[in-house]
């Protein structure tokens, strides 16, 4: 790790949960930054943070903050903006003073009121998972860091992350949404297909305790895969190998059992064709065959008919 950079300012925070308290304890043991003024909306909070981090004075809004040189924003996405024309409010702002936040999905502009009272600002967002902080602090270095915002901010907050193991990258505020997109489909959508594959289980007899362990090494198999040839390559299955009958067959039996999953099917099957496709694994009559398959599959009138009467039948 390099050295703590040698002007240790102070750092306020405004948010003391999960993330602000644990980037707070980093940059306290590391020596980055003191710790000052550490706001949470209730009194109890504020202290429980100051007691994990080992330093600083717990306040609420209530109270107000001193001269402020370098703020931490770590509230709840939809209270950033509130937060930052609270803090901008509070004569501890002006020239010289740096703001942040660590929204994966908003800019450094959403804190535009504090940069309006003179502060340079930033967001710089940790694609880390801060669920349990003690557990963060053995886990945080090597996490990548996308920022962007001020030049001044920037100046002081790249250093100040790769002193408690980060890996900085730049990043384009108007590109953060989709920025951050990338990172659900990455976790939060993995979840969603591992709990659609339980249920397809279960619906074969496969209860979920089993199913879990029974796809296990697919899941993990198929995340390796992905992640060192590329997408393109690791695809397997029916749709990479052209197999337009099994593809009409399942996409039939996946929306005859729940039209939700059909429809999610039908979404995925049509990506890895495009993706096999580009990947010059699919000639143009298997993307024909392929795509004519779903749509036939997905015909209401035409392969659903029977079982699907025979499902809505019941009581
Ligand atoms: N958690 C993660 O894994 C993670 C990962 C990357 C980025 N982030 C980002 O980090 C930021 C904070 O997330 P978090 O998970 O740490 O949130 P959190 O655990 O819910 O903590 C939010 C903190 O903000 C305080 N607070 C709420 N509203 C406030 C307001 N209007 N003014 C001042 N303080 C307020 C809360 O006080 P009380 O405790 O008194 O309620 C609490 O201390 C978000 O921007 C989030 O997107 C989080």
């Amino acid at each position: 790790m390099p050295p703590p950079p040698s002007n240790h300012r102070t750092l306020t925070l405004i948010g003391a949960g999960r993330l602000g308290r644990t980037l707070a304890r980093l940059w306290q043991d590391r020596g980055t930054f003191r710790i000052g003024d550490v706001f949470a909306r209730s009194a109890a909070s504020a202290r429980s943070a100051v007691e994990f981090i080992g330093s600083g004075q717990p306040l609420t809004l209530s109270d107000h903050p001193g001269q402020v040189e370098l703020a931490l924003l770590a509230v709840p996405d939809d209270q950033l903006a509130d937060a930052a024309a609270w803090l901008a409010e509070q004569s501890g702002v002006g020239p010289g003073s740096v703001a942040f936040h660590c929204s994966g999905a908003h800019p450094a502009s959403v804190l535009d009121p504090l940069r309006a009272a003179g502060a340079a600002v930033a967001s710089a967002h940790p694609m880390h998972s801060f669920a349990d902080p003690a557990h963060s602090l053995e886990t945080f270095a090597g996490t990548f860091c996308a920022l962007e915002g001020d030049d001044q901010a920037m100046e002081m907050l790249e250093p100040a992350f790769e002193a408690i193991g980060a890996r900085p990258l730049q990043i384009d505020g108007d590109a953060k949404l989709l920025y951050h997109a990338g990172g659900v489909f990455a976790s939060n959508y993995v979840t969603v297909l591992i709990d659609a594959a339980l249920r397809l289980l279960e619906a074969a007899g496969i209860a979920t305790p089993a199913g879990r362990q029974l796809i296990g090494p697919l899941v993990r198999g198929a995340v390796d895969s992905a992640l060192s040839l590329g997408p393109g390559a690791a695809l397997t299955g029916p749709v990479a190998r052209g197999d337009a009958n099994l593809v009409a067959r399942q996409a039939h039996a996946v929306a005859i059992h729940e039209a939700g999953l059909g429809d999610l099917y039908g979404l995925l099957a049509r990506s890895a064709i495009r993706l096999a496709a580009s990947e010059g694994r699919l000639d143009p009559e298997q993307v024909r065959d392929l795509e004519s398959a779903l749509e036939q599959a997905s015909q209401p009138s035409s392969m659903r008919t029977p079982t699907t009467q025979s499902v809505e039948a019941k009581p």
